[in-house]
């Protein structure tokens, strides 16, 4: 169904289906005002309070999240221009997003800049800097942003679930690589996370009941986490060749295998020599929690997010699997699996 912006507002509340098709010429818009299209339908939808520093909207397709994302996300569907080459970032929040634009980064890069230079990017410019989201960093503030001359490969990423990518994303063929994590290491994660911008802003600290009662009931920042999850397994298990689909666990477990993996799943394997000269260590190295901690655009650099600017500090915590277990009662932890099993089953999907 093609609609024009200057209709949509009307008729996309009625199908959660829908899609909205870029401004066509002669109707064009102004960004402001193709924003404000955005987030005038946001409004409308449901809003409640949640594992967040803000109150999160569902979207028509059944996830969360804070207007300016929802609103950056409809845009990006609307106006990004997706290249067969490009290359996408697709996570939940907190399941290993840094780590993996990182690896990713790194790896696509490497020939210009080596992991183990001494003035790698990563000294000056954090992964959130090298890898931009569309929804939190380009398509935000009224933006609709010129990427046309970036070289190729185009790297980006989104914490969107799978149906509300781009349309463009799916229709290009280019790779996605997606990374999920335990559901109870990402709660706990965000839980900290959020609690850090709520005491900033003045809010109580959520408890971590509290937030796990959030993270369960669906409404956490682009959640309900399993739906998420799921989306992009099956549509990994669906094309494998345009989905690449890792977990935080396993690549915490071996993470030079994942960064094999994720190098010719790109299309740049690495080389019988660049085997033997340590080069993928080297990736693996320079992108590990100790040594990212200790850079000085972790400890002193900051990001633009569509919702202020952040540390780069705040995207690194533990880095550690099963965190969960210092924080979670074992009730909790046993409810929270219980979903997970539930939601999975017959997916292929086990965590
Ligand atoms: S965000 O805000 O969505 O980008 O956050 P995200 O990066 O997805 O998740 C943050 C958690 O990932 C941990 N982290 C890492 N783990 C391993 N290696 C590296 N290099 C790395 N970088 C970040 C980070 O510590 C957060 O997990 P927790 O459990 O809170 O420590």
């Amino acid at each position: 169904i093609i609609l024009t912006a200057g209709s949509l507002c009307n008729t996309m509340s009625s199908s959660s289906s829908m899609r909205i098709s870029p401004p066509q010429e002669g109707e064009a818009k102004t960004n402001e005002e193709l924003y404000q299209q955005f987030t005038k339908l946001v409004s409308s939808w449901p809003c409640s309070p949640a594992l967040s520093n803000y109150q999160l909207y569902r979207h028509d397709n059944g996830w969360h999240s804070s207007l300016a994302p929802m609103v950056g996300t409809m845009v990006a569907d609307a106006c990004f221009a997706a290249r067969p080459s490009d290359i996408i970032v697709a996570t939940l929040p907190k399941s290993g997003t840094t780590w993996i634009k990182a690896l990713l980064y790194s790896t696509v890069h490497r020939r210009e800049h080596p992991a183990d230079s001494s003035d790698h990017p990563f000294n000056t410019r954090g992964p959130h800097e090298c890898i931009k989201f569309l929804e939190y960093q380009l398509y935000t503030q009224n933006r609709i942003p010129d990427l046309d001359e970036l070289p190729d490969p185009r790297l980006f990423a989104t914490h969107a679930p799978f149906v509300s990518l781009p349309r463009s994303v799916v229709a290009s063929g280019c790779k996605i690589v997606c990374v999920c994590r335990d559901p109870k290491d990402t709660l706990i994660s965000h839980w900290n996370f959020a609690n850090k911008f709520r005491v900033g802003d003045g809010l109580e600290p959520l408890s971590v009941q509290a937030a796990a009662d959030y993270f369960c009931d669906g409404v956490s920042p682009f959640g309900p986490c399993w739906d998420h999850v799921l989306g992009y397994w099956r549509a990994h298990s669906a094309n494998p060749e345009q989905v690449l689909f890792f977990r935080y666990e396993e690549m915490s477990r071996d993470p030079a295998a994942h960064v094999r993996r994720l190098a010719e799943f790109v299309g740049c394997p690495f080389s019988v020599e660049e085997e033997e000269d340590g080069v993928v260590d080297a990736i693996v190295k320079l992108c590990s929690f100790e040594h990212m901690t200790g850079l000085e655009a972790t400890k002193g650099g900051k990001t633009e997010l569509t919702f202020g600017v952040v540390e780069n500090s705040s995207f690194f915590r533990r880095g550690q699997v099963g965190d969960w277990e210092n924080h979670l009662s074992p009730e909790t932890a046993r409810k929270i699996d219980a979903i997970t099993e539930a939601k999975f089953r017959g997916s292929g999907l086990s965590i």
